[in-house]
């Protein structure tokens, strides 16, 4: 649905105090209704419904009606689906409409800017684009079933330590490249009905209360025409996020009224600013009342049954040797691990959804498999059980051992950061206790935040990642340990060999409320590669139980971007699917860049062995832009781009190159401009060259780089090298400006 319903709405009509009122919910989840404006109800997920319909509350205490409980997050983001991802949005927007949910509060797309950060699960990926196109197809699927989505958490709520006070302190290009662009990817392309305004100060000030944010970039700059909410508390001075920008605080106070009217009634507030907030949720309930008439009943069966199938696309195959997955149904199995009987499937804190139903990993590989043993080797909440030689017993005894490890609800959650990324210790005493008497040892893995799988690598030899699966994780599982399911998930967050390692290691979770994102664009796995880091799991990494090969790229450049081809086969025995990732690089970069970045991604279909299919990308041109902190805005950078198909950020198959025209740096001279930079300018350049200045020369008498000393000096100081002032100033004046470098 992409009705424009902007200026649509007019509120003149009502009072003051109607419309102030509007701005406030009337409680923990639902709006006002005033005079024809409807009562709207707002619920979390994200990734299944959370009703509430009886206590209220945002940290998942309370309980909610029964919701199919999709993968978070941290799980479809492995899927790098995008029909799929749709086709979950989708399916949540018929539960939310049979539960009259109006708008369901999510997608998040924050960056995981570091694997600590408790609410991690609630997010896609480490990376921008990944994040960006996948929030996209779940708010259009959700937004077709006539529910509204709630973008968030907007913006730079990369911790959850302090979360309502901390401020992230980032320079503007990590800002826009990195944990901007899939917010305005997803508000360009998919039209999200609202944006949640997050809880965090940005470079000091409240996210909601900033109005750069949430008018000049949001509005202006993206055309955002929908309602801006605050997060569930976020509001410290609504007259102030009002002016901003802000439409809607929640939940719903009584006593913030009074002091928007009395503003107004000052002068200190425009009523341009309550007319514009009333306007915006008058706008919104049109677009819920019109949603309603579109409901249509969810198929609980068919939900939980798309739950399977999205999350066997999520489990990652991180390593198998020998080929020990799949497993034959005739081999004796020793399952071990509390999670194989109670799964951890999904997060703690606000987005916690009642499953309709619960698959069990044990009872699905009993399903399967005709000898089955269950042990559970250890906990994860401290209490006593029977001593693990119990378990390495039964894996000696077994033909095969399947190890489930994680981490346990109370280990994660949304509200705290880890500390660490390390496996239990007891489980990794566990597991190599079983692997010393078991050779043929799978491990499965669930948790919401990156795990250093460094030991768990050394000793398995063969594991699934799994993250969160949702509530058919368990059917899932099993699929694909029998090979039902062939996997091609890949990560999309880097595994460190260490946590040491992290980009954003010194400056997380920061202290006394202030958070340098001094890493700047090196994030995930720019900061690896950038730094030449050997990891245990690259960005993007993910096994199939079939090979294949990729051959062909053709890459072409054309007025708006880049379109790259390239054939995938399927060079083994079983058919399967392939996730290819497109990542460019600009070697000669007169920036700092990253060796690679992911610009797209594409998957075949399930493809038989010695089959092929084309895929193709395009990257548009304003995809290659990055942010010029000296104009304030995106500058297409010109030259040659290595254009390269690969299986990871580590795994690159083909690359080939497109030139690309740049875009010019309008940048004035002044006395500031150096040499270097003026006589990339061929009239200065001249001038400069009359006068004798030029840099063409690099040997000198005194055996000095001489060439390279002058190109740093600004012209104001070229007087105190000789040079006269008027000459100086007739080079300042007659103008001149700064190419890109390459470009122009
Ligand atoms: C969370 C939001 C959530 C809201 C309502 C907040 O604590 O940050 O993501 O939607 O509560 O429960």
């Amino acid at each position: 649905m992409r009705t424009t319903y902007r200026f649509c709405v007019s509120t003149p009509e009502m009072s003051l105090a109607d419309k102030v009122s509007l701005g406030s919910g009337a409680d923990f989840w639902s709006t006002e209704s005033v005079g024809s404006v409807a009562k709207m109800i707002m619920t979390d997920g994200p990734h299944g419904i959370r009703r509430q319909t009886g206590a209220s509350d945002h940290l998942g205490l309370a309980g909610s009606e029964p919701a199919t409980c999709f993968p978070p997050a941290v799980g479809l983001g492995q899927s790098w689906d995008v029909d799929l991802t749709r086709r979950v949005g989708e399916a949540l927007g018929r539960e939310a409409r049979a539960l009259d949910a109006d708008v369901l509060l999510g997608p998040g797309v924050n960056i995981k800017r570091d694997p600590r950060c408790g609410r991690n699960f609630e997010y896609f990926s480490e990376d921008p684009v990944v994040s960006g196109i996948l929030g996209a197809a779940w708010v259009n699927g959700l937004q077709s079933a006539g529910v509204g989505a709630s973008l968030k958490h907007f913006a730079l709520n990369n911790a959850e330590h302090d979360r309502m006070r901390s401020s992230s302190d980032v320079d503007l290009r990590p800002m826009r490249e990195i944990y901007l662009h899939a917010f305005s990817h997803v508000v360009r392309t998919a039209s999200p009905w609202t944006v949640m305004c997050s809880y965090n100060r940005i470079n000091g000030e409240l996210a909601s209360q900033n109005r750069w944010l949430l008018t000049e970039l949001l509005r202006d700059e993206w055309g955002f025409d929908g309602v801006v909410v605050s997060d569930w508390g976020a509001v410290a001075d609504r007259v102030a996020a009002v002016a901003a920008g802000l439409d809607l605080e929640m939940p719903g106070r009584s006593d913030t009224n009074a002091p928007i009217v009395a503003a107004v009634e000052a002068g200190t507030l425009d009523e341009v600013a309550v007319d514009r907030a009333a306007s915006n949720m008058a706008a919104l309930a049109a677009r819920v009342v019109d949603g309603r008439a579109e409901a249509v009943a969810p198929d609980l069966e068919a939900h939980h049954s798309l739950a399977r199938e999205v999350a066997a696309r999520c489990i990652v195959l991180l390593k198998n040797d020998g080929g020990l997955l799949p497993l034959s149904p005739d081999r004796s199995i020793a399952v071990i691990g509390p999670f194989a009987q109670t799964p951890r499937y999904q997060g703690g804190g606000s987005s916690h959804v009642n499953p309709t139903r619960l698959d069990v990993p044990l009872d699905e590989i009993r399903f399967h498999a005709r000898t089955v043993t269950y042990n559970r080797g250890f906990t994860t909440d401290g209490s006593e059980i029977e001593p693990q030689s119990s378990a390495v017993a039964a894996a000696s005894a077994a033909d095969v051992a399947v190890v489930f490890l994680g981490l346990g609800e109370g280990q994660e959650s949304e509200g705290f950061d880890r500390d660490d990324i390390e496996v239990p210790q007891d489980q990794l005493e566990l597991l190599t206790a079983i692997v010393g008497v078991q050779p043929n040892t799978v491990v499965v893995l669930a948790h919401g935040g990156v795990l250093r799988l460094a030991p768990v690598a050394d000793a398995a030899p063969a594991i699934l990642d799994g993250a969160l699966l949702g509530q058919a994780g368990g059917a899932a599982i099993a699929d694909v340990l029998f090979g039902v399911v062939n996997p091609s998930a890949r990560l999309t967050e880097t595994v460190p060999i260490r946590l040491q390692d992290c980009p954003s290691y010194l400056n997380f979770p920061g202290e006394n409320s202030h958070v340098r994102y001094g890493e700047g664009i090196f994030v995930g796995y720019r900061g690896y590669d950038a730094r030449d880091l050997p990891v245990t799991y690259p960005f993007g990494h993910g096994l199939s139980y079939s090979t294949f090969e990729y051959s062909d790229l053709v890459v072409a450049s054309h007025e708006s971007g880049i379109i790259a081809h390239v054939t995938v086969t399927n060079t083994g025995d079983r058919s399967g699917r392939e996730i290819v990732q497109f990542y460019t690089s600009k070697l000669d970069s007169v920036i700092a860049r990253p060796p690679r970045e992911l610009k797209g991604f594409a998957a075949t279909e399930v493809l038989e062995p010695g089959s092929a299919e084309q895929l193709s990308v395009s990257i548009n041109r304003a995809d290659l832009a990055y942010w010029e902190t000296r104009t304030d805005g995106w500058i297409v950078e010109g030259g040659s781009y290595e254009v390269s198909a690969g299986a990871s950020s580590r795994d690159i198959r083909v690359t080939s190159s497109a030139d690309v025209e740049g875009d010019a740096v309008d940048i004035a001279f002044t006395a500031d401009t150096t040499v270097g930079e003026a006589l990339r300018d061929p009239a200065a350049a001249k001038a400069l060259g009359i006068l004798g200045l030029s840099l063409g020369t690099d040997d000198d008498a005194l055996g000095m780089d001489t060439a390279r000393m002058m190109a740093d000096i600004p012209l104001g100081r070229l007087k105190a090298f000789g040079m006269g002032q008027d000459e100086i100033d007739a080079i300042i004046a007659r103008g001149g400006f700064i190419g890109s470098g390459s470009g122009g």
